[in-house]
């Protein structure tokens, strides 16, 4: 059989009260549409296409990487005259799957049902949902046959307690959409053309109309506002929190929980409340996030742990190092095994090597520091001279006092030491202790002097 899918994906979603057409709005920071488009894919359909209104290029421009026919809808005349837009395109002997791309939670197991139950008719998910209001409702005989679908704004009284709903994935050949398409008309409430009214038209005709219900109807959600993002975000968070849980995550609260990217995890890692997680994170086992960190692209070996209100990006993490709180470890950075680094300390772009010290209040910018350094408290790398950056290189066992500025380009070579308040300016050579700070002066009684001044 040969499988072609229509995905309706066009116009800006009125509700939506936006410039970006609705299915470039994300869920888990994935536009709407991609996750509809991975869904899909799972079904190897020879071929997808996707329907897009007047910001096509603008959608089309963010799909470059699928193989998709773009089918241009000029005006939104409504869901069957999308499909009709995409008729010409189909195969005249192929099954064809209709799916909405403001439906973004949809599953592959779903899909694959709805394309078997239109094997020789026409097959239609529906759900059963709390609050059906504004959805197309599923009308069924007294013997529990499907006989239409109508529209929120076509309902009679007596239709307004139907809590069966359309979920808009429906699979039938080209030919029946090829016959009925062209057959619908705009004569309801909303003066459009429904895809929905086909469903009437062919069982008037005795074609076979097979409605499978959805096992959570969470799954096929849509979303016209942004209300309705808001939920189905949460829901396919609960979801990403209940799968890496069952990984053997430790996870303190999944309502507060967001991960917009992809987790590898260990066995026993843990995470706290209000964590964020973007792009792709790998974490070994028995690494723990503390509360309110987010990690965007970060790679951190078993038995580290990050403690609260740190920020980590592109960055790649050793075993048994302690960071934070609130650290910031920024892009380019590469930490070895057991390094510590504690509060308002920022690294960027630099290599510590295992065992380096940095606890509090540090900038370490383009630098390379050797095992077990010290780097004592307000120490900075002047990496930047208005003008260009420059490298600081450190070796093993070197101790940099407090309020410490090393003006790069500079090299300390391995075991020196750096007295506290210095600013150093020329290369250090090995096991060297400098002092650059003026000398001290003591004057006696003028303590009394000041005062009275
Ligand atoms: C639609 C269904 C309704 C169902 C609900 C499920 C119809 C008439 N109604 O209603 O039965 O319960 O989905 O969520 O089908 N689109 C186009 N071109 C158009 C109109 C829409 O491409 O001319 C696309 C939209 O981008 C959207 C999808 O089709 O992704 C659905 O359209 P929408 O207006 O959201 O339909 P609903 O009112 O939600
Ligand atoms: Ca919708």
């Amino acid at each position: 059989m040969q499988l072609e899918v229509i995905v309706l994906a066009a116009g800006q979603g009125t509700r939506m009260k936006s410039r970006t057409p609705k299915v470039l709005h994300t869920v888990g920071g994935k536009p709407m549409l991609t996750r509809v488009l991975e869904a899909v894919s799972a079904l190897s359909p020879t071929r997808t296409h996707v329907v897009v209104g007047e910001n096509g290029n603008d959608v089309q421009s963010i799909f470059e990487s699928f193989d998709v026919n773009w089918v241009s809808q000029e005006e939104q005349l409504g869901t069957g005259h999308a499909v009709l837009q995409a008729l010409p395109s189909l195969e005249k002997e192929a099954q064809a799957l209709v799916v909405y791309g403001d439906c973004p939670l949809v599953q592959p197991s779903t899909l694959k049902r709805c394309v078997a139950e239109g094997q020789d008719g026409v097959g239609l998910i529906t759900a059963v949902v709390p609050d059906p209001v504004g959805l197309g409702r599923i009308i069924r005989d007294a013997s529990g046959r499907v006989e239409a679908i109508v529209e929120q704004a076509d309902i009679s009284l007596e239709q307004c307690g139907i809590d069966e709903i359309n979920s808009g994935i429906l699979s039938t050949s080209a030919k029946l959409l090829g016959t009925y398409l062209p057959q619908l008309s705009d004569n309801n409430a909303q003066g459009e053309i429904y895809l929905t009214d086909l469903i009437a038209e062919a069982v008037s005709d005795d074609v076979s109309v097979k409605a499978v219900r959805v096992n959570d109807f969470r799954e096929i959600l849509g979303v016209n506002d942004r209300v309705q993002l808001a939920q189905v975000e949460r829901i396919h968070q609960q979801w990403q929190a209940e799968a890496l849980m069952k990984k053997g995550v430790t996870i303190a609260d999944p309502m507060r929980f967001d991960c917009r990217g992809s987790v590898t995890t260990g066995l026993d890692c843990a995470m706290d409340i209000n964590v964020l997680l973007e792009g792709e994170i790998v974490l070994g086992d028995n690494v723990r996030i503390g509360s309110n960190c987010i990690l965007r692209n970060v790679r951190i070996a078993s038995n580290t742990i990050v403690k609260e209100n740190t920020v980590i990006e592109d960055a790649t993490i050793g075993r048994d190092c302690s960071i934070g709180p609130f650290a910031r470890i920024r892009p380019g950075t590469t930490l070895d095994d057991k390094v510590g680094i504690g509060n308002f300390v920022e690294i960027k772009n630099s290599q510590l090597a295992s065992g380096v010290k940095a606890a509090h209040l540090a900038y370490l910018g383009d630098a390379e520091i050797g095992a077990d350094t010290n780097i004592g408290a307000g120490a900075i790398t002047c990496n930047y001279d208005g003008k260009n950056k420059h490298r600081t290189i450190i070796g093993d066992n070197v101790f940099i006092g407090s309020n410490s500025s090393l003006i790069a380009p500079l090299t300390i070579e391995s075991g020196a030491a750096v007295a506290a308040g210095s600013s150093i300016t020329r290369n250090v050579s090995t096991d060297a202790l400098v002092i650059e700070r003026a000398d001290q002066r003591n004057v006696k009684g003028g303590g009394t002097r000041f005062r009275r001044r």
